[in-house]
């Protein structure tokens, strides 16, 4: 009973303590409030238009300085030199007419100087604590640098790997990427935003960008309202919910009309519908670039359209610097839209704190900057984002002792540069560990290490001599390790391919590995999913572990000798063959479905008669299935998933479902297992996808042991946006699978009354 008694008071404790958290902020944010109604109504109008100018500089000149005493500009990007950001710094708030602070801002995607695994890798962790503590850690350093702003995380669904920036994502799925950028979104903003070392996020690119067609940056885009709302958007909710500062506008057109210019997105859903009270900035010259989308007839126009649509910082486009004065003093755009967008501005800047505390301590670079905390979690996020796709015979891991000889191959061994994929201005290739630097400290005292990275570059094509005389060496050591993959500058923004094969001799050079007879492992370090089927038939084990970061070549090595298990699963589905994309496992229900006996190309009988009847949906010459389903990873152990219940068989929309399974650990590791969670929903006022993942949990389990996994589902997390547009939950019966991808597992019925 007094324990009882003690539960319910700390219960009322942590509620007071929230309560009174909460009206604190409120209370600091009518301050705020307060304080920006006050400048407001002191601001000229042109010192108002200067908040709005966001301007990339690499340094400091006294033209610069001039224009931010002038009251020009409200924000630079690029610059990070502390020393330098306090000069600017100075000319804001000590020079200028009301002191103002500038807001510093950096692309700090993946990483500061400790660079993390791509955005996409960090996805394949199925880990959102890992992934906050990664952005934490960036945070800590970009803001040591004087960065109060990182345009990051990328929320944008990306269903194409032929889009270079797939790599900056999440990958195809709305719930991982909402659980991927929530994560983000408090790792960088940390504990309170007037942290020193809280930068603001920034959640981009709003909306839609990552289904450009043919999968070319910069295309457009044709998504529906529906498809919007029940895909794209969520994860963008999810990050405003979770306290994103800032919002940027992508670049495409969706469905005509360009984001910049799009004031449905960013006034009717964003502001009304989601509350978001911070700031949006455009993407770099895009507003400008409304006009050579025909969209605006010159930048003057493109000025008012953005303003009027929303936008509150023009990046790099310089039109509202340009027009906004005229266009107010013409009536076409209303001063109250800009005292607005300033006001979103300020908003951010007081937040942050930058008012009481504008300057860098240039002292805590050097403190923070590689931390060993640093790189550890570095290496880990390394670690559990690798994902192993093929381990025949279970030649994974390798068994130092029993081994004499490796030979390290290929032009991703000793690439440090290119290991840390893309937009990583700030990471440092001399700080970088890589497989070949990491095999040799770890084992270099116990085996032969030998190394021939072949081609020099992930793009060179070497001659078949070359290969030949590879073979050959390669038949002399115990086992082979390769590493190929894409330069870092193969993906990311306007990095675009049509084929997805590896690049170079690179699926050449895994053949010739093979022909030596020796064992074959390859880690292929990549910014997107290749199509690499016909170069797994060439190796024992195929380890992908997209670009890692500055620790891969580490958290590699530990991965291949047995010191660590693998544990990624897949965020995007890996296709047989390029024409497949876009593939993606929550595709709608379609009529004639693939029933998995359809005939391939070589297998249609010569003259064979034209019928439609009985076919299904798929391609002659790929299938239907993809390479690897969304969700897959091995494991050096197995497990198995039984006993899949429900709490209930019928529920209302407001319940919540438990739904558990008991998971046993079957082989002989200690091994972490993502288990995923999949819901259909049979019947929909409009088709609904097959699945729909909608939680996951990473599992550790020792060798036998059996633990029951719960999950507790709100049934208000099945509502979509269904024929009439109004989200809902749509009674009916549902399917619902615990399992280890997208694509196994056996399921449970229920339904919504
Ligand atoms: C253009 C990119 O699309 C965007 O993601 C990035 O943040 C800005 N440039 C700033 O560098």
């Amino acid at each position: 009973m007094i324990a009882r008694i003690l539960i319910l008071l700390s219960g009322v404790l942590i509620l007071a303590s929230c309560q009174s958290d909460s009206n604190r902020r409120n209370t600091a944010d009518a301050q705020i409030e307060k304080r920006i109604d006050e400048l407001i109504s002191r601001m000229t109008v042109e010192e108002k238009i200067g908040q709005t100018n966001q301007l990339t500089v690499y340094g400091t000149t006294e033209e610069l300085c001039e224009k931010i005493r002038n009251g020009e500009i409200g924000s630079l990007l690029n610059v990070v030199d502390p020393a330098d950001i306090n000069t600017l710094q100075r000319a804001a708030v000590e020079q200028s007419r009301l002191g103002i602070p500038l807001l510093i801002a950096r692309d700090v995607i993946h990483g500061f100087r400790t660079v993390f695994p791509i955005p996409l890798g960090q996805a394949a962790t199925f880990d959102p604590a890992l992934v906050e503590q990664g952005a934490r850690i960036a945070a800590i350093e970009a803001s040591a640098a004087g960065i109060r702003w990182t345009f990051s995380p990328m929320l944008d669904i990306s269903r194409d790997p032929r889009w270079g920036r797939i790599a900056e994502s999440a990958g195809e799925d709305p719930c991982l990427t909402s659980a991927m950028g929530a994560a983000m979104v408090r790792g960088y903003q940390g504990e309170g935003a007037d942290d020193p070392t809280s930068i603001a996020a920034c959640a981009k690119h709003f909306v839609g960008y990552g289904a450009s067609e043919s999968g070319r940056d910069y295309n457009s885009t044709n998504l529906t309202e529906r498809q919007l709302r029940n895909v794209y958007l969520p994860p963008f909710e999810q990050a405003v919910r979770n306290g994103a500062m800032t919002l940027m506008t992508s670049f495409n057109d969706n469905d005509g009309i360009p984001s910049t210019g799009n004031r449905f997105l960013l006034e009717e859903v964003l502001r009304n519908e989601w509350g978001f009270d911070g700031m949006v900035v455009t993407d770099w010259n895009s507003a400008g670039e409304m006009v050579s989308h025909g969209f605006a007839a010159d930048t003057k126009d493109a000025a008012m359209k953005a303003i009027n649509a929303g936008v509150d910082m023009d990046m790099m486009s310089h039109v509202f610097s340009l027009h906004l004065k005229d266009l107010i003093d013409e009536g076409t755009v209303d001063e109250r839209r800009l005292d607005e967008a300033v006001r979103n501005i300020l908003r951010v800047k007081f937040r942050l704190g930058l008012f009481e505390n504008p300057y860098i301590d240039t002292a805590r670079i050097a403190r923070v900057t590689y931390a060993p905390e640093h790189l550890e979690a570095a290496r880990r996020t390394a670690e559990e984002s690798a994902v192993l796709l093929r381990n025949e015979g279970n030649i994974l891991p390798l068994d130092a002792s029993a081994l004499r000889s490796v030979l390290v191959a290929g032009p991703m061994a000793d690439a440090p540069a290119e290991q840390l994929g893309t937009w990583t201005f700030d990471g440092e290739p001399d700080h970088t560990v890589t497989p070949l630097a990491a095999i040799r400290a770890a084992y270099g005292d116990r085996l032969h290490i030998g190394y021939n990275p072949v081609a020099a570059y992930s793009r060179e094509k070497v001659t078949a001599a070359k290969l030949a005389a590879f073979t050959a060496q390669a038949a002399s050591y115990d086992a082979i390790l390769l590493f190929v993959g894409e330069e870092a500058i193969l993906s990311g923004e306007a990095h675009c391919l049509a084929d997805l094969n590896l690049q170079g001799s690179q699926s050449e050079l895994i053949a010739a590995a093979r022909r030596s007879g020796k064992p074959v492992v390859t880690v292929v370090m990549a910014g997107r999913p290749l199509t690499i089927a016909r170069d797994l038939a060439n190796t024992d084990a195929l380890l992908y572990s997209f670009h890692p970061g500055t620790m891969g070549g580490p958290a590699l090595i530990d991965l291949i000798f047995g010191n660590a298990v693998p544990s990624g699963k897949l965020p995007v589905t890996f296709p047989v063959a390029t024409g497949q994309i876009p593939i993606y496992y929550a595709r709608n229900m379609t009529g004639r479905p693939a029933a998995g006996n359809e005939l391939l190309l070589d297998e249609i009988p010569v003259g064979a008669g034209q019928t439609s009847l009985g076919c299904t949906s798929y391609h002659l010459d790929a299938g239907f299935g993809p390479l690897f389903p969304f969700g897959f990873g091995l494991s050096y152990s197995t497990f198995e998933y039984a006993d899949l219940q429900l709490d209930k068989e019928a529920y209302l929309p407001t319940e919540t479902i438990r739904a558990s399974c008991r998971l046993t650990n079957t082989g002989k590791r200690t091994a972490t297992e993502v288990v995923q969670l999949y819901v259909r929903d049979r019947v929909g006022s409009t088709v609904r996808p097959v699945k729909e993942l909608k939680a996951f949990d990473r599992i550790t389990l020792e060798p036998g042991q059996s633990r029951t996994v719960e999950f507790e589902l709100p049934a208000e997390d099945l509502a979509f946006w269904g024929l009439d547009m109004q989200k809902r939950v749509e009674p009916g019966t549902f399917d619902l699978w615990i399992a280890g991808d997208s694509q196994s597992g056996n399921s449970v019925t229920f339904t919504i009354n």
